[in-house]
C-alpha cells in the first residue's frame, strides 16, 4: 500500500491562530497522528496576525491564476512547538492577510482562493520536494472547495471533509466559481434548493469529497437523519448517508480528543494549585478557595459556564434557569464573549443576582482557573458537534451537566461521570442542577463520580488510530476504483 502522507488544512490552527474548537483540533490531531507514525503536515493561511507574532522564514514561492489574474504566494514554514509536525503557511497580501475578512462575499472569495492555493501547493510539493500527499483532509466550509478543484485539475488524490459545525456553510454568489474557472454545470447539483445565482460551499464539499466525516458519532447520525429547516444541504447529507458510496459513503463520526500535554491539572501553570487523581480533594478545594476569593464569591457549591456567547451554546436556557434556581444557595461563574445581545442578557442576570459572576471576555488563563476551581460545569448547548470543554472539565475533576446531544452524549455517561438532561428544557436543567447538589451531599457517591470523570480517557490516542484506519481505507478504495 502507498505510504500515508496527509495534508490537513483549514481556517485556523492553535497555537498560531485560534478562534474556536477547530483551532484546537488542527493542532492536536496532526500531533497525535505523527505520534503514531503517520506523516501529517498542516497548511493554513499566513494571516497578518500570525506573521506579526511569529516571523517565520520563507521557504519558497509559487503562483496561481485566479479570476484571470496571476497571484503570487509565499510559502512559510515551521514545526509545531515541541513536536515534529510540519506546518506550512501560505501568504498572499490581497487575499490571505486578514483572518476576518469584512463581509460574507469577501470571505467566500478569500477561501476559494486559499483552496486553489492549497491544490497548487500540493503540486509544488510534488515537483520540488517529491512529497506526494495521499489524502487531503479538509475541515469545514473554508476548505470544502478543494475536492472539486482537485477533480477539475484531474488530480486523483483522496479527500476527506470533516464538518465541525453544520451551521457555517459558506453560502453566497456562484461568481466564486468564475474566479476558479469552474463552469456552473460542474457544480449544478448545488443549485438544488438554492436560488439560481447562489452556491453553498460546504454542500459542494459534501458532494465531491471522497469521504465526509464529523466530530462525534451522535452528531453524524443527527445531521444525516434530520431534515433541518432552512438547511439547503441536508438533502445531500441524507443522500450521502443512504445512497452514498456504499460502505464508506455514509457520514463517519469520530470523537475529538483533547491534548493531554496542554490539559493536565498536574502540570498546568495557569491554575492556582496543581493536583492529580490522588490529590484532587485538597487540590480542587484550594483552587476553589482562591478562585472564589478572586471573584468575590462566598464558599458555596460552584457551577460554571465557559464558552462562546452564541445561540448554539444554549445561553437562553441558562438564563431561564438562573431565575428558577435563585433559592439554591450556589455560585454560578460565566466566562465568555460573543453575541452582544446575549452578553447584555447575561450581564442583567449578574446585576440582579450577586451569586452570578460574569466575565464577558475570552481568557485562556481564567478558563483554566475556572475548570480547576468549580464543582460543576453547565453545558446547555442546543446542539454540539463534539464539544471540548466537557472533556477538559472532567480531566480537572469538574462534573459536567450537559444537554443530551451530539458529542456531549458520546463523551458523558449519565450518572457515572456526569449528568445529561433533555436539551432545550430549562426545567430539566434545573432538575439536573438539584440532582447534582444531592449527589455532592453524598460524599462517597460524589467522590466516585469525580474520580470516574478524571479517569475517562479523552486523549487523542483512540481517535488518531480511527483516522489512520479511515485514511488507509480511503487509499485502498481509490486504488480499486477509477474515480476519486
Ligand atoms: C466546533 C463545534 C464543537 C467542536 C469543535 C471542534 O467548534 O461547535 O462542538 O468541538 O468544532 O471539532
Amino acid at each position: 500500500m502507498k505510504d500515508l502522507k496527509i495534508i490537513i488544512t483549514g481556517y485556523e490552527a492553535a497555537p498560531f491562530y485560534k478562534r474556536g474548537g477547530l483551532g484546537d483540533v488542527m493542532e492536536s490531531l496532526p500531533k497525535a497522528l505523527v505520534g503514531i507514525g503517520v506523516e501529517a503536515r498542516v497548511v493554513i493561511p499566513y494571516y497578518n496576525d500570525i506573521k506579526e507574532k511569529y516571523h517565520f522564514g520563507k521557504v519558497g514561492e509559487f503562483a496561481v491564476s485566479f479570476g484571470l489574474k496571476t497571484e503570487h504566494l509565499g510559502i512559510y514554514s515551521s514545526v509545531l512547538p515541541n513536536t515534529k509536525v510540519l506546518f506550512y503557511f501560505l501568504q498572499n497580501r490581497k487575499y490571505l492577510s486578514l483572518s476576518r475578512a469584512k463581509n460574507k462575499t469577501k470571505r467566500m472569495v478569500q477561501f476559494a482562493f486559499f483552496d486553489l492555493a492549497v491544490v497548487s501547493f500540493i503540486n509544488y510539493l510534488g515537483k520540488n520536494h517529491k512529497w506526494h500527499p495521499t489524502v487531503i483532509h479538509c475541515n469545514d466550509w473554508h476548505t470544502a472547495l478543494i475536492p472539486l478543484i482537485l477533480k477539475k485539475m484531474g488530480l486523483k488524490i483522496s479527500t476527506i471533509l470533516t464538518i465541525h459545525n453544520l451551521l457555517y456553510q459558506g453560502r453566497g454568489s456562484l461568481k466564486v466559481l468564475d474566479l476558479l474557472d469552474i463552469k456552473d454545470q460542474e457544480a449544478k447539483a448545488l443549485k438544488r434548493g438554492m436560488p439560481a445565482s447562489e452556491m453553498n460551499v460546504l454542500g459542494e464539499g459534501i458532494i465531491h469529497a471522497t469521504r465526509v466525516s464529523t466530530v462525534s458519532p451522535s452528531y453524524a447520525k443527527e445531521i444525516a437523519q434530520t431534515k433541518h429547516d432552512h438547511n439547503p444541504i441536508s438533502p445531500f447529507l441524507i443522500e450521502r448517508e443512504h445512497e452514498g458510496l456504499g460502505k464508506y459513503g455514509k457520514i463517519i463520526g469520530i470523537l475529538n480528543g483533547i491534548d493531554y500535554d496542554v490539559w493536565d491539572p498536574a502540570k498546568d501553570e495557569l491554575i492556582f494549585h496543581k493536583f492529580d487523581i490522588n490529590s484532587w480533594k485538597v487540590g480542587k478545594k484550594d483552587n476553589k478557595d482562591d478562585l472564589l476569593k478572586s471573584l468575590g464569591l462566598e464558599n458555596r457549591p460552584t457551577f460554571c459556564f465557559v464558552g462562546r456567547m452564541a445561540t448554539q451554546k444554549g445561553l437562553g436556557i441558562l438564563i431561564e434557569t438562573i431565575k428558577r434556581i435563585a433559592h439554591l444557595n450556589i455560585n454560578l461563574i460565566i466566562l465568555g464573549s460573543g453575541d452582544l445581545r446575549i452578553e447584555a442578557n447575561v450581564l442583567k442576570m449578574a446585576e440582579k443576582f450577586p451569586w452570578v459572576k460574569t466575565e464577558l471576555l475570552y481568557s485562556e488563563e481564567l478558563a483554566h482557573k475556572i475548570y480547576a476551581g468549580s464543582d460543576f460545569i453547565v453545558i446547555p448547548s442546543r446542539y454540539e458537534p463534539c464539544g471540548l470543554i466537557q472533556m477538559i472539565a472532567m480531566r480537572y475533576g469538574t462534573i459536567p451537566i450537559a444537554s443530551k446531544t451530539g458529542g456531549l452524549k458520546d463523551s458523558i455517561a449519565n450518572g457515572k461521570n456526569g449528568l445529561l438532561f433533555q436539551k432545550g428544557k430549562s426545567i430539566r436543567l434545573k432538575k439536573a442542577i438539584r440532582h447534582a447538589l444531592n449527589i455532592q451531599k453524598d460524599s462517597v457517591r460524589y467522590e466516585k463520580m469525580v474520580e470516574r470523570a478524571m479517569r475517562t480517557d479523552f486523549s487523542w490516542k483512540k481517535s488518531a488510530v480511527l483516522y489512520k484506519k479511515l485514511y488507509e481505507d480511503m487509499i485502498k478504495s481509490t486504488l480499486t476504483s477509477t474515480s476519486v
